[in-house]
């Protein structure tokens, strides 16, 4: 629990009514909220479980730990199983597969809530904002309590409230994200690391994507906001920050005072205590110059570039809405690794998109092979109902999709295998992350330039950054030793 939150939580009066202005509204919330975990608690003789599942991205999974941090300032227990008093599921709609694994996992949700009559269920997240989904779970998922989007998710205290006051389904969901609320408590997931949002929505509607009908327009949050937040994370001992958003580089146009990417990563640079900074996704029509020179000024921008290409072939970045072409990814490539030699560039692809020949694929596996990824994401494309794409002709029939799919990921693992070798025998930072999972006797953490490395060490080493040599290269890991002897 967090002493500040406590505080404001605690002045709220709940014998009176709620007051409309936020963040205080909410505070008033989580303390109704923790009123009824005390006494579920006792009637139950023994503590109120929840547990949150993340589906999707880094902007999904800032979500949840928001979601976390009201969860733990009301004194819900988390735990690993879903056998839980709450079950969240903070949802994703970004491909097919993804919806698919939320209706799949519902049906075992609906078994346990015969057997413990106290469950609730809440489903939030991408998914939530197309009105199909919430449609067909009103109709077929009538066991589900609550359901609410991506723009209200700072009043899940008082959404929580009403449901556990109700016997129906509660829905609350909104078109568009009107204000951005600050102050309210986050449960993080690292202690030494957090993602941190600069910005929420996009505009640029590739037109594939679902992203900006769920997530709404772009807003940007204030540098002042920003750089508080960073400040108190660094206070608190994180080192390492991932600056959140779905097209960093157009981040502040809409501020009243405009503030370009690389201004703000200038101020950033500036908060002690904070030794790494990330950010994602950038998108390569306003990747500018002005950011590649902070970049490489930079002591503490890592060496890593995530670039979305999606494809290589200028004609079907065209029909994806992309505003580049594949001559200009190629030269944005060239300019960003004359100023970085070092810098790891990591992308995603698409393939299969309506109207894909093999010509334009060969285009891809070219920039694939011009560009030689340090890693690359790869997608089927998947057909996302509402967005231009969905109503194309030339759909790529799944089989051809597949064998080229399969083509290009034996590419993208070719070369990235033959980059991580070429590091092997360096002595590199790297922060350690955790306990590796198979060995308690390693420690697991990330290069600068976001690669994985094993190496011997204790768990009081993690959330430092230590040298480490990379003595050994398997694929797309490292094993490492330690430079003080221990190994
Ligand atoms: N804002 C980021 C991407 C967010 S979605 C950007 O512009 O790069 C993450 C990735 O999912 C995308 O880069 C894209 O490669 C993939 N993706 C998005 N919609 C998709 C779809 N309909 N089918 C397959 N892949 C998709
Ligand atoms: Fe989707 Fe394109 Fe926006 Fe990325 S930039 S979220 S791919 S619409
Ligand atoms: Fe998925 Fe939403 Fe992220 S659709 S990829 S969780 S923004």
């Amino acid at each position: 629990m967090n002493e500040e939150y406590n505080r404001m939580i605690e002045a709220q009066d709940i014998s009176k009514d709620a007051p409309a202005e936020e963040p205080d509204r909410q505070y008033y919330f989580m303390k109704k909220c923790r009123e009824s975990v005390k006494k579920k608690s006792e009637e139950l003789g023994r503590p109120l479980t929840c547990s949150l599942t993340t589906f999707g991205c880094q902007m999904n999974a800032r979500d949840s730990e928001k979601l976390a941090g009201i969860l733990e300032e009301i004194g819900c227990v988390r735990t690993d199983t879903e056998d839980a008093d709450l079950v969240i599921y903070n949802t994703c709609t970004v491909r097919e597969n993804a919806n698919n694994k939320v209706y799949g996992r519902l049906g075992g949700l609906q078994r346990q809530k015969k057997k413990n009559p106290h469950m609730r269920i809440a489903l939030c997240g991408c998914m939530m904002q197309e009105p199909s989904v919430v449609e067909k779970i009103r109709e077929s998922y009538r066991f589900v309590d609550l359901i609410f989007g991506t723009h209200n998710i700072y009043k899940f205290a008082e959404l929580l409230d009403a449901a556990w006051e109700s016997d129906s389904m509660i829905i609350d969901l909104w078109k568009e994200g009107s204000r951005i609320v600050e102050e309210l408590p986050s449960d993080r997931k690292y202690s030494f690391k957090s993602g941190v949002n600069i910005m929420y929505g996009c505009n640029n509607f590739c037109s594939y994507c679902i992203v900006p009908y769920v997530r709404g327009r772009e807003r940007s949050r204030e540098p002042g906001d920003i750089i508080r937040e960073i400040g108190c994370l660094a206070a608190d001992g994180v080192v390492e920050i991932m600056l959140l958003g779905q097209n960093v580089n157009s981040y502040g146009k809409t501020l009243k005072t405009p503030l370009s990417f690389a201004a703000l990563l200038e101020k950033i640079e500036q908060i002690e205590g904070i030794e790494r900074i990330r950010f994602m996704t950038s998108h390569p029509k306003d990747l500018s110059d002005e950011l590649i020179g902070v970049m490489r000024r930079s002591e503490k921008i890592c060496r890593h570039l995530h670039l979305p290409l999606q494809s290589g072939s200028s004609r079907i970045l065209e029909k994806m809405n992309r505003r580049y072409d594949k001559a200009h990814y190629l030269e944005l490539v060239d300019r960003l690794r004359e100023a970085m030699p070092e810098l790891a560039l990591t992308t995603d692809i698409i393939v299969g998109f309506p109207g894909e020949t093999e010509e334009d694929f060969m285009e891809t596996m070219d920039v694939v092979r011009k560009a030689r990824f340090d890693s690359a994401f790869t997608f089927l494309y998947s057909k996302r109902t509402g967005t231009p794409a969905a109503a194309m002709e030339e759909q790529v029939p799944q089989e051809v999709a597949k064998e080229r799919f399969d083509r290009l990921l034996r590419e993208v693992q070719k070369i990235a295998s033959e980059k991580s070798a070429a590091l092997t025998g360096r002595t590199l930072p790297v922060l350690a992350e955790q306990i590796n999972e198979q060995d308690q006797t390693l420690l697991t953490g990330r290069l600068d330039n976001n690669s994985v490395v094993h190496f011997p060490g204790t768990a009081d080493m993690i959330g430092k950054i230590w040298d480490i040599e990379l003595a050994e290269c398997r694929g797309f890991y490292y094993l490492g030793r330690r430079k003080d002897g221990l190994s």
